[in-house]
């Protein structure tokens, strides 16, 4: 196999700004299927495509599950069924790449698993930010033991996002509460259909990969709902959730969508270890930080790390996210190019959602201590055997 023929599902932003001239850009990729339940997308999804006579257009998710010329799917949905999608194209034996989050309930992380090991098919988490050049800096940090044992880690996406909570569910434009008085019929997205902290997969992916661990154990608190800041919004200013990994790491996981933040610098990480600590930038104005216990440090010293790697290869630049988008779509192609997972599985891909969602679960009963299952094949399950 040296080319894999794609069907894109769900053609929102993301989709058309993002994941269609990427896998224009990539070679090994060809798009040959398209699909939105709106079909007013379609028309701007086609004329991003290089040979729109080539690709069939689909409202319905599983004319494209039938598609015999669809090898991939794309999911680029943003859905509550989006483990459910993935987990039903594996079984109907194509290859997914799946934005994230991976799943948005336990029961979807469990199906997707159990479709990866029974079909054999290629699934892949595109979550990006794993691949950005820090996240490698830390992990080096880590895994030397520089940093000693690690009692905290740190992550938070405060992303403003208030533009695209609202959906006309004709033309498929996104809105935000200021657009709705003249639009009485515009949906509310994903955003705020999903508890904020569902959105940990930029957060957790990165964090869980400098670690080399994964969560066990998770407890959460949110602010109430509606949104303070914009009351229109369904949907909590602020949760956080914290959380105890398998080597006894405490993370502090945060995600705000509805309240103001400075726009960019989204998102922040800090590591905080017996031998040192490592800290993201604080403003768009700031440099990343480390300091360490043993290098006759007095103050915590600027290092010049980046999202973008100093190894990036140039079909990597611009592609999206400090170049990370390039990364997943190159994984994903080696992937099923070569019949194997990812080195990034679909383990690990839950192993960045069910800790949110269960972090979700914890808000909403009162904020108590939950296990989070280890979704590995083991003693008491084989692969493909429900738990
Ligand atoms: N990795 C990243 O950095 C990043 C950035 C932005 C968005 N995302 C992810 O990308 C995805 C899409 O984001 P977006 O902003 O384009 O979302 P969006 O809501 O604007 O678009 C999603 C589209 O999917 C369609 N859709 C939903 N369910 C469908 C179904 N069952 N069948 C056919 N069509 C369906 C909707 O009609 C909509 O047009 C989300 O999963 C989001 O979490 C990831």
């Amino acid at each position: 196999m040296d080319e894999i023929r794609v069907g894109v599902v769900g053609l929102g932003p993301r989709a058309l700004l993002t994941w269609i001239p990427l896998l224009a850009r990539i070679p090994g990729y060809r798009i040959t299927a398209l699909c939105d339940r709106i079909e007013a997308l379609h028309q701007a999804a086609l004329s991003r495509t290089e040979d729109p006579a080539s690709v069939h257009t689909y409202s319905d998710y599983d004319d494209v599950l039938q598609d015999p010329s669809v090898d991939a799917v794309a999911l680029t949905v943003r859905s509550r069924d989006q483990g459910l999608l993935a987990a039903r194209a594996l079984d109907a034996g194509k290859h997914v790449h799946a934005e994230v989050p991976a799943a948005h309930s336990v029961e979807d992380c469990w199906r997707l698993v159990l479709a990866v090991e029974r079909s054999g098919m290629t699934y892949q988490l595109a979550e990006q930010t794993r691949y950005w050049g820090f996240v490698d800096a830390w992990r080096d940090l880590v895994s030397s033991g520089r940093l000693g044992r690690v009692t905290l880690g740190e992550g938070q996406y405060f992303h403003h996002y208030t533009e695209g909570m609202f959906q006309d569910p004709r033309s498929g434009e996104l809105m935000g509460p200021d657009g709705i008085s003249e639009r009485p019929d515009a949906l509310p997205t994903w955003a705020q259909q999903m508890p904020p902290i569902h959105y940990l997969p930029h957060e957790l992916s990165p964090m869980l990969r400098i670690l080399d661990d994964r969560v066990t154990e998770v407890v959460g608190m949110s602010t109430e709902s509606p949104s303070v800041a914009n009351p229109l919004i369904a949907q909590s200013d602020m949760q956080v959730a914290l959380m105890r990994t398998r080597k006894g790491t405490i993370l502090r996981m945060a995600a705000s969508f509805a309240q103001p933040h400075p726009p960019g610098n989204w998102h922040w990480y800090q590591l905080i270890g017996t031998g040192g600590r490592v800290e993201w930038t604080r403003s768009n104005r700031d440099r990343p930080k480390v300091w360490l216990t043993d290098a006759q440090m007095h103050d915590l010293a600027d290092v010049d790390w980046r999202y973008e790697r100093t190894d990036a290869p140039a079909e990597a630049h611009g592609s999206g996210h400090g170049d990370a988008d390039y990364y997943t779509h190159v994984s994903f192609r080696d992937a099923v190019f070569a019949g194997r997972q990812p080195s990034f599985d679909v383990y690990q891909a839950v192993d960045t959602a069910a800790p949110a969602v269960l972090a979700a679960r914890s808000m909403a009963a009162g904020s108590v201590l939950l296990e989070v299952p280890d979704f590995r094949p083991g003693p008491t399950r084989t692969p493909g055997q429900a738990p």
